[in-house]
């Protein structure tokens, strides 16, 4: 049931201060402040090497996974789609976790993909939303998420119970390589233990950014940049925004904007910008002022310090909560989802089943 909202996309986008906070109670020990995960019957400190597969939505959570395992754990990561991993014969080592992330737990794809990596004798995790679905069954670690059953097309609140789940596992990671002492393991509990609050805090901003949302309708192309884990999340907001509301759009590294991209700068182009203030902030601001050099239409997606320091000249500021830049994404993809959502409202397509798609892709 949609309850008071009009469609299940905007019930699941509110859901998740909720469910994130859930899917967390499962793998953080408050008290101890550390991480825990379930069972398992392998070392997870024998594993030099993780193989992270999905499609979609659920790939970039594998893409935002691959910054946070190499920081925490300094371990190598591959993140590939599971459509590609799939049919080029990858080269598999020993002592590789491949893990496959996916809210049905049925996608077809990743599915193959997984009993590809079983067969070759890896070890697998799976971060699924299904318990009973047949990735669930054949994982050899389920790291389950809460999200609830996730009715629109559209993912959301799977997308940030995947993030925090998929923290949880770096975090683990990183403690059994011994690469992480007690205190950055309280640090990165803390954080991710006040993420739903901050994920609160970033909802308050849907009426500016429904406000703001007829400016975006009205564009042929949209663009999104974010650099680190930010970068990602551009990809999916620019899948969010082309999946219901038709609109061309593309994400990009900050970085690559000179590289091709800024070719398509005008004074028609909106331009979203995901910049929590750190370390890579300013490369990322001056990105974003090249192309307002440009003409282009800049909506700024930062916090308070950031849109003090580059908020100007931009057709709109929307501020999230101060937070530890690797955790941004878990907070930054609310503004993200609105955004697509608002836009696709105002463009009058139909949000929870938009044309072509279907919730689960069971077929190749
Ligand atoms: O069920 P899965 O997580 O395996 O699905 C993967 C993709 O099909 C899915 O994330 C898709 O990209 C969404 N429609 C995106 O909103």
């Amino acid at each position: 049931e949609k309850g008071n909202h009009a469609h299940f996309m905007l019930k699941e986008i509110y859901e998740q201060p909720v469910v994130v906070a859930q899917t967390l109670r499962s793998y953080l020990r408050a008290v101890e402040q550390r991480v825990a995960m379930p069972q398992m019957d392998f070392d997870l400190g024998a594993i030099e090497r993780v193989v992270i597969i999905a499609c979609g939505t659920a790939s970039y959570v594998g893409m935002i996974g691959k910054y946070w395992i190499e920081r925490f754990a300094r371990l190598p990561v591959e993140v590939d789609v599971a459509s590609e991993y799939r049919y080029r014969d990858p080269v598999l080592p020993l002592n590789t976790l491949g893990v496959v992330v996916s809210q049905s737990g049925e996608t077809a794809d990743t599915l193959a993909a997984l009993r590809h990596m079983k067969a070759n004798g890896v070890t697998t995790a799976g971060i699924i939303n299904v318990p009973t679905s047949s990735m669930a069954r054949e994982v050899d670690l389920l790291l389950s998420t809460h999200a609830g059953p996730e009715i629109g097309v559209a993912s959301t609140k799977a997308f940030t119970c995947q993030l925090a789940v998929m923290a949880a596992l770096s975090v683990n990671l990183a403690r059994a390589k011994g690469k992480l002492t007690p205190e950055e393991e309280a640090d990165i509990v803390t954080q991710l233990t006040e993420s739903p609050a901050a994920i609160n805090a970033a909802l308050a901003h849907d009426d500016e950014i429904k406000a703001m949302a007829g400016t975006i309708a009205g564009a042929r192309d949209v663009l999104y940049l974010g650099r680190g884990p930010d970068y990602p999340l551009a990809l999916e907001g620019a899948l969010k925004l082309k999946e219901i509301s038709y609109i061309h759009a593309e994400g990009y590294a900050s970085g690559e904007m000179k590289h091709g991209p800024i070719a398509l700068i005008d004074d028609s182009v909106p331009l979203i910008v995901l910049a929590p203030s750190g370390p890579l902030f300013d490369k990322t601001v001056s990105n974003m002022q090249e192309a307002q050099a440009r003409g282009a239409q800049v909506v700024l997606i930062s916090d308070a310090a950031g849109i003090a320091q580059a908020g100007e000249n931009t057709i709109a500021t929307i501020e999230m909560p101060q937070v530890h830049p690797l955790i941004a994404p878990i907070v930054y993809a609310v503004p993200v989802q609105l955004l697509a959502y608002h836009v696709a409202v105002a463009k009058g397509t139909d949000v929870d089943q938009p044309r072509n798609l279907a919730k689960s892709v069971t077929v190749e």
